[in-house]
């Protein structure tokens, strides 16, 4: 677009923002009437539903009779005497229609207005409980009832005037009852039993009427003009929508009256419903766009001490850059950062927390860094991989990215405080939970259940490893925690669950993952556990390798998890390790059987995944007549050429079939007994890649076509030519394992 033509564009646009900012001003600070209807009848505001005439108002008797002969008009209720004083909500406020009588000194009745009438009856208003039957008077008596089978009665007697207090109804000189609920017509008479003969001097009248209780407050010199003291005590009315609950309506007619960001609610003696703007939300919920967002900002005394974000409906506090906690004036407020710690002190403060932890002495923490370690301390630190970790950051010197050392207190808060709700799960190794930070981002946060000293020694192994590796396809680090007394680790989140449960776990029975996508988080879960093989000076066994630690992120992308289980496997040593670590379905059965653990053990699970990938089915199902294992079954299967009935329904067409068969031998050579006769991840990483074409499209064939080895060519064996001797000593064998498994169980 040319430099002029952008200009006018932008003026417009900015004529355009400023239209909406006036448009949205108008409609909070507006009517709260439809157009053209007017929204006021004298000094009364009449808000919709309310209006004045039938077309501005939602029905007959909220059509306001606005009477202009007064100066200035005042409103009534439809064609009736009820006047209205104030409306607000699901409230009307009606002037006070006081029965009253006044008597001479003699005794003869001078002033007669003894009977007291209302009737709401087929109106949507109904007598609020705000209101109480009262009279008033030091010879009075009333009876009163109404519909709802409601009838009560009130005697006020007193004999002198220094008796009287004034309060909102002493009890003498004034007696007050309690209405029902849904009460809509109210009938009251008044009596007297010595027409104030005796009482004359102080009080000549009584009087009897409804009207709001916490309006009136009693004097003893009301009794002379009885009358004009309760005019300003207004009787409330509830309104209600028709004569439904919000329930009924909506199963009745299907639409309820209420407008967008506003709820229905049953109105208060249940009498019909009414519409309340939503929380958040301000104006006339029976109006389009008549609930207006609230900008909480706005207003000074706004619960942020940070920053304020209003939002639709709501508002968000949060902290500066350099500060984090949750906002909040009544929550943690803002508290200024600390520098980031860079790794190596990382290294020194994790060697020396952790003794210090052991030692329990926490004070020593600080002076450690600054003294010589003790023989104790570097026994400790070596046996836990601190000398690798410290190696490793030598050797990569500035090029490690920093990882942050969090504060307990952030981690508390960050979970509110390791609450239930915020467990994302719980394993063999401890319970994670979902932890927000202040700056807004998710990680997750992995508590050892209990911390002894033999954990230790993982906590310390996953540490070290995880610092170590940069790999897009394996969940990374972001920090830890020492304060506390189960130090934690704080990793990535990553959002969409696991393969295991998109595999298996899905409603409808059959997983939605297309066989594109299985293909490439296959080759992505190889390429991660091929570089863990060979990232580090020793190879890193993941020794847990199974579909549950396989995450998945918003776009599918793999990303491998849980080094619970995995050891820094030093080349120069013995590979015999007495524990058998892993998850039944995924073991190597020669690691099972012989203790001795390789990278190959990894190639073993990987198969199972694949196998897992393949068929959708578990690697461990009881409920399978035939064959419990997986692994097992998919071989047998596979030998018997019945690889599309293994293949979970939908994945198989005419485009990949060659895929398909190309991976399933892979994934049989992966779940070969024998480990030698397996590839290597490397191996198995570059065949996966090589049938998602990958290589082809970025031309990188040639020289990656050195890496693999001859034998792992997958088109140089045919499939006919898999069934060796060796194979059928595998089976036998594997046969033998299985038992001895399901012996164990
Ligand atoms: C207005 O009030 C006057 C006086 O009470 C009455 O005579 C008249 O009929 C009323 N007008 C309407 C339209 O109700
Ligand atoms: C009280 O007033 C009523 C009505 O005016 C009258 O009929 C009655 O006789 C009076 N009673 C006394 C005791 O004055
Ligand atoms: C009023 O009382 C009558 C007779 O006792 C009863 O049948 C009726 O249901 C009652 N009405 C209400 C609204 O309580
Ligand atoms: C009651 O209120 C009136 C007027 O407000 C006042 O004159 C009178 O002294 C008060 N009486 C008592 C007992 O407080
Ligand atoms: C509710 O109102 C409608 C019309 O307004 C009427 O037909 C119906 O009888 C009323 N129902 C009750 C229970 O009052
Ligand atoms: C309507 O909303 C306001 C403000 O959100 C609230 O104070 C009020 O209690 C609500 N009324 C009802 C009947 O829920």
């Amino acid at each position: 677009m040319p430099k002029q033509e952008i200009v006018p564009c932008i003026v417009v646009l900015l004529f355009f923002v400023l239209c909406l900012m006036l448009a949205s001003v108008v409609s909070v600070y507006g009517t709260e009437q439809m157009d053209g209807c007017k929204s006021k009848c004298g000094n009364i505001n009449i808000p919709y539903p309310f209006g004045i005439g039938r077309h501005c108002s939602m029905e007959e008797w909220t059509n306001i009779n606005c009477n202009t002969t007064f100066s200035p008009p005042k409103p009534f209720i439809g064609p009736g005497n009820l006047e209205i004083v104030h409306i607000s909500g699901f409230e009307v406020r009606i002037r006070n229609i006081p029965a009253s009588s006044c008597y001479s000194q003699s005794g003869a009745l001078v002033e007669d207005f003894s009977e007291l009438y209302y009737d709401l009856r087929g109106t949507p208003y109904t007598f609020s409980t705000k209101n109480k039957f009262t009279i008033l008077g030091c010879d009075t008596s009333a009876l009163s009832k109404g519909n709802v089978n409601y009838s009560s009665g009130c005697i006020s007697i007193c004999d002198k005037r220094e008796n009287l207090m004034n309060s909102s109804c002493p009890g003498i000189g004034c007696c007050q009852t309690s209405i029902p609920k849904r009460l809509k017509e109210f009938y009251a008479t008044l009596s007297s039993l010595y027409n104030y003969t005796n009482v004359w001097s102080f009080d000549p009248c009584g009087a009897v009427f409804l009207g709001e209780q916490d309006m009136y407050k009693f004097k003893a010199s009301d009794f002379f003009n009885i009358r004009s003291s309760l005019v300003d005590i207004p009787v409330v009315l509830n309104f209600a929508v028709s004569n439904q609950t919000c329930k009924d309506a909506k199963e009745d007619s299907g639409t309820i009256v209420c407008k967008e960001n506003s709820d229905c609610y049953d109105s208060i003696d249940g009498t019909g419903y009414i519409c309340n703007c939503s929380a958040g939300y301000k104006g006339n919920p029976y109006l389009s766009q008549g609930c207006q967002d609230v900008n909480e900002c706005e207003d000074p005394n706004n619960p942020c001490e940070g920053i304020c974000i209003n939002s639709k409906g709501s508002y968000k506090c949060s902290c500066p850059d350099d500060s984090y906690g949750d906002g909040r004036k009544d929550g943690s407020g803002c508290t200024k950062k600390n520098k980031k710690i860079p790794v190596l002190q990382l290294t020194l403060g994790l060697g020396g927390g952790i003794v210090v932890l052991l030692l329990g002495g926490s004070g020593l923490f600080h002076t450690l860094k600054k003294r010589q370690l003790s023989k104790l301390n570097r026994k400790y630190f070596q046996q836990n991989g601190g000398l690798l970790l410290k190696q490793t950051i030598s050797s990569h010197e500035g090029g490690v990215e920093s990882t942050k050392i969090f504060t307990a207190k952030e981690l508390k808060l960050a979970t509110n405080s390791f609450d239930q709700s915020r467990i994302l799960g719980q394993g063999g190794y401890g319970t994670v939970y979902k932890g927000i930070l202040p700056d807004l981002s998710i990680v997750a946060i992995k508590k050892s259940k209990i911390f002894n000293e033999s954990q230790l020694g993982q906590f310390i192994n996953e540490v070290a490893i995880l610092t170590q590796l940069n790999h897009r396809n394996v969940v990374k680090l972001m920090g830890c925690c020492l304060e506390t007394e189960i130090p934690l680790l704080v990793y990535e989140f990553v959002s969409n669950g696991t393969l295991f449960h998109h595999l298996h776990e899905n409603s409808g029975g059959q997983s939605s993952i297309s066989w594109e996508d299985r293909l490439r988080i296959a080759a992505e879960t190889a390429g991660a556990i091929a570089y863990l093989h060979s990232a580090a000076s020793t190879p890193i066994i993941h020794r847990d390798v199974k579909s549950a630690n396989i995450l998945l992120d918003s776009n599918f992308t793999a990303k491998v998890a849980d080094f619970g289980a995995s050891k820094l496997n030093p080349s120069d040593q013995t590979q015999i390790d007495t524990l058998v670590q892993g998850t039944m379905g995924y073991l190597d059965p020669e690691y099972f059987h012989t203790s001795q653990l390789t990278e190959k053990s990894d190639v073993y699970s990987f198969g199972v995944v694949l196998a897992e990938i393949f068929t959708g089915k578990k690697p461990l199902c009881f409920e399978r007549s035939q064959e419990r294992n997986l692994a097992t079954h998919f071989i047998l299967w596979m030998k018997e050429n019945n690889l599309f009935q293994l293949l979970e329904a939908g994945l198989a067409n005419e485009k990949n079939t060659i895929q398909i068969h190309a991976v399933a031998k892979l994934a049989m050579r992966c779940l070969s007994l024998k480990g030698e006769n397996r590839p290597s991840m490397k191996e198995v990483a570059a065949e996966l890649d090589q049938l998602r074409g990958f290589l082809r499209q970025t031309g990188t064939k040639q020289s990656s076509g050195k890496t693999m080895s001859v034998d792992c060519d997958l088109y140089a064996i045919p499939s006919s030519s898999y069934s060796t001797d060796d194979t059928s000593g595998e089976y036998s064998m594997e046969k033998q394992i299985l038992r001895s498994m399901n012996f164990h169980r």
